[in-house]
């Protein structure tokens, strides 16, 4: 089969065209043209996960371009007729995987907290060298602690991820928003000035964020086993627990874990943090449950995804 692969303006990736056997996948293609490329740029290193190949958009067609499987085998977008195919390339950039992402997003936190607990970091700032610790202010620094150890646990044996790789560019916004946070909350739940909750409120806030925790985890456990060992599996619907009423009941449980770290230990900024997590985690909720409601549409065999809030009931 020939290949001739161009970029999205149109310009010839590698001269004259790839001669690939029928039965080759879109992997087998993304391989080759890491190697040819490689072999006429050694600086432009186009591994498979950097690339994305699609079927040249049709002008008159309205909707995004075919985005090709790398399971697939070529003949499957030419649908056996023919034994010639033009495919577009797109470089993704430099990739990391879901695990180094995630990896380097919750480390930033895990390490930055305890800073302003353990060193005089309010000394060099001007304020008093000697004040007194509050109780709460301990048990955040654990219950912290405790979130972003799980968190990292998590990402390296239990999240079976179906994507290898992520923008390395990503690693930068994430660990921004991350670690700002982080270093902000720190810095107003430890200041000298702090003001404690009622030892009742801090109980109800702790008591509530922990049960949230552990509901946390173990709805990530009942997303593990829908997938098998290498991430194979796509997407199935969650069943069991909490899934039995909300689609994303994992960022149902992350939400209501921060409300009782923030009843706990009630800053502002803590609060705004809240926010800006759910709405991101809502947007994402909203995708999710759009998604599983298309895949499970109740046609030709297929099951019907059931009625379910997605992230937030009664609200959502
Ligand atoms: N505080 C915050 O700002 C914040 C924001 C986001 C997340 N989080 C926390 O981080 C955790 C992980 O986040 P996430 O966005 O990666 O969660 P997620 O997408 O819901 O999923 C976690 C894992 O389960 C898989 N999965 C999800 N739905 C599935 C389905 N229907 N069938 C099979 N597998 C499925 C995902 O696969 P894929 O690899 O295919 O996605 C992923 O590997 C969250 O649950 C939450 O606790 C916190």
């Amino acid at each position: 089969m020939k290949v001739t692969v161009t970029t999205r303006s149109g310009r010839e990736l590698i001269k004259g065209q790839l001669d690939l056997n029928t039965n080759t996948t879109v992997a087998d293609l993304q391989d080759a043209i890491h190697q040819k490329s490689e072999f006429l740029n050694p600086f432009k290193k186009y591994y498979p996960s950097r690339q994305r190949l699609t079927l040249p958009h049709q002008p008159q067609s309205k909707g995004k371009p075919i985005v090709l499987q790398y399971k697939k085998c070529l003949t499957d977008y030419t649908n056996g007729n023919s034994d010639t195919i033009t495919i577009v390339f797109k470089d993704l950039g430099p990739q990391v995987s879901y695990r180094t992402l995630f990896f380097f997003e919750y480390l930033g936190p895990l390490l930055l907290y305890p800073i302003f607990y353990y060193f005089p970091v309010y000394q060099y700032l001007g304020y008093e060298t000697k004040h007194v610790i509050h109780p709460v202010q301990t048990y955040a620094l654990y219950y912290w602690c405790l979130h972003y150890f799980k968190r990292i646990m998590e990402t390296f044996f239990v999240h079976r991820f179906s994507h290898a790789t992520s923008p390395l560019s990503n690693v930068f916004r994430n660990c921004a928003y991350y670690w700002t946070f982080s270093c902000f909350i720190a810095y107003y739940v430890n200041h000298p000035l702090y003001v404690p909750v009622s030892k009742f409120q801090m109980k109800i806030g702790f008591g509530l964020g922990l049960v949230m925790q552990a509901s946390n985890f173990y709805c990530h456990v009942i997303l593990r086993n829908l997938r098998g060992q290498n991430g194979n599996g796509g997407y199935q619907i969650p069943r069991g627990f909490l899934f039995n009423f909300v689609t994303c009941a994992n960022y149902t449980t992350e939400i209501y874990q921060w409300l009782g770290f923030n009843v706990a230990t009630q800053t502002v900024v803590g609060y705004i943090f809240l926010v800006v997590a759910a709405s991101i985690m809502t947007n994402w909720a909203l995708a999710k449950h759009r998604r599983l409601r298309k895949l499970f549409d109740g046609k030709e065999g297929r099951p019907k995804y059931p009625r379910r809030w997605v992230i937030l009931p009664p609200f959502l």
